[in-house]
């Protein structure tokens, strides 16, 4: 007959387990079995031999398994002064997975609302098991063993957020929390430093997103639009122009793009070299109360047809046409006037300021009378 065999077993509380691995903290039976030594007396020898157990006895508990009780256990037998074969070695290992860590793609906290983020929970030194994942708050835990998300954010998802990881009866402790601050979708400004181009140069138009504290302001490209048409694309947010129209920008970072809401509208003008001249019909700069008047806007040159506005300090505005006639002045049209013509076929073209025309309205008929 074949001679008796050693096996070492682990058996945590009491079920056999498949795997040798088992978390720090557990606790585990390492039992000698002899096949067909049934019913003998056996002393037993391990190896290794541990310092503060009897050397002889069949099993022993290690009770909150730290990772040096892991390694290689083999057993041998001792019957009428005979010893078995060493058994196999069965090998223990520890795991003493670290408090997970919750990580954020991109990673910063502070979030726009309609922006992906991924979420995702790391347990380093939790390598070789069979993880499934818990979180705070439980609205993530769908599917409930995922160890990370894409969520693309709305203001209700601002909190905290952690996680912890299972194996078997084992679990992490929960990670620290990390708290997402999802703030609404914003909108992009730009800004002209003037809005009308000069004779032979340029207009430097400035996009940026706000608000833009240090780490949220990274990773923007600006999109220019001109006449609600794609324009340029950029990464600093300025661009230099010299044609008319109109003008607007948004910001867009992430993959999908994540856009802002546009910009306001800028106009740029370009300035054509015909400049108009206000004029006063009859020719009288001083007039009395209740006399008639017409002041006109005149541009010289070809057929093209003008736009008009006027920029007057009288308390009585001109409407946006060539002439504007005074029935029944009154000191109310007292004033500077000067106007500007802009291109009805081309609304971004327009004229310099003509020169200022005072017209004066006096109260005096008296005087004469
Ligand atoms: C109107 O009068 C001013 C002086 O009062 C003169 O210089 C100017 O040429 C006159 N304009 C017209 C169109 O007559
Ligand atoms: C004239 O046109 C300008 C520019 O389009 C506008 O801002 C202004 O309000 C208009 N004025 C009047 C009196 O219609
Ligand atoms: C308009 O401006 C001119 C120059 O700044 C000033 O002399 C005049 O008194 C002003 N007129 C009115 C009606 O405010």
């Amino acid at each position: 007959t074949a001679p008796p065999e050693p096996t070492v077993t682990l058996q945590p509380s009491g079920t056999q387990i498949h795997s040798s691995v088992i978390y720090s903290g557990e606790t585990v039976t390492v039992r000698c079995e002899i096949q067909g030594g049934e019913g003998a007396q056996w002393t037993y020898e391990w190896r290794p031999h541990k310092a503060n157990t009897p050397p002889t006895s069949r099993e022993y508990t290690i009770s909150g398994a730290t990772k040096s009780d892991g390694g290689g256990y083999s057993c041998r037998g001792k019957r009428d002064s005979s010893w078995t074969e060493w058994s196999k070695s069965i090998t223990l290992t520890v795991l003493s997975p670290s408090k997970p860590t919750v990580t954020l793609q991109p990673s910063r906290t502070q979030i726009y609302s309609g922006e992906t983020v991924t979420v995702r929970c790391e347990i380093r030194g939790g390598e070789g098991a069979q993880w499934t994942y818990e979180w705070r708050p439980a609205r993530l835990n769908t599917p409930p063993t995922s160890s990370e998300y894409r969520i693309t954010v709305t203001e209700f998802d601002s909190g905290g957020y952690s996680c912890r990881g299972r194996a078997d009866r084992f679990f992490t402790e929960w990670s620290d929390i990390i708290t997402l601050t999802v703030s609404s979708k914003p909108k992009a400004e730009l800004r002209a430093d003037r809005t009308a181009v000069p004779v032979g140069g340029s207009v430097t138009l400035t996009c940026s997103v706000n608000p833009s504290s240090s780490s949220s302001s990274s990773g923007w490209k600006y999109y220019w639009y001109r006449d609600g048409k794609s324009y340029k694309l950029v990464t600093n947010g300025q661009i230099s122009v010299s044609e008319g129209g109109l003008y607007s920008c948004r910001g867009g970072r992430g993959e999908p793009v994540y856009y802002t809401e546009d910009s306001e509208s800028v106009r740029i003008d370009t300035t054509v070299s015909n400049r108009p001249v206000v004029t006063l019909y009859p020719n009288w700069s001083e007039i009395y109360r209740g006399e008639t008047i017409t002041v006109r806007c005149e541009i010289h040159g070809g057929d093209t047809e003008w736009d008009y506005e006027w920029e007057t300090n009288s308390t009585i505005k001109p409407p946006n046409q060539t002439e504007y006639r005074i029935r029944s002045a009154s000191s109310s049209n007292s004033g500077n006037y000067r106007c500007k013509g802009r291109m009805k076929s081309s609304q971004h073209e327009t004229t310099e300021w003509s020169d200022s025309v005072t017209l004066t309205v006096s109260d005096s008929k008296s005087y004469f009378l």
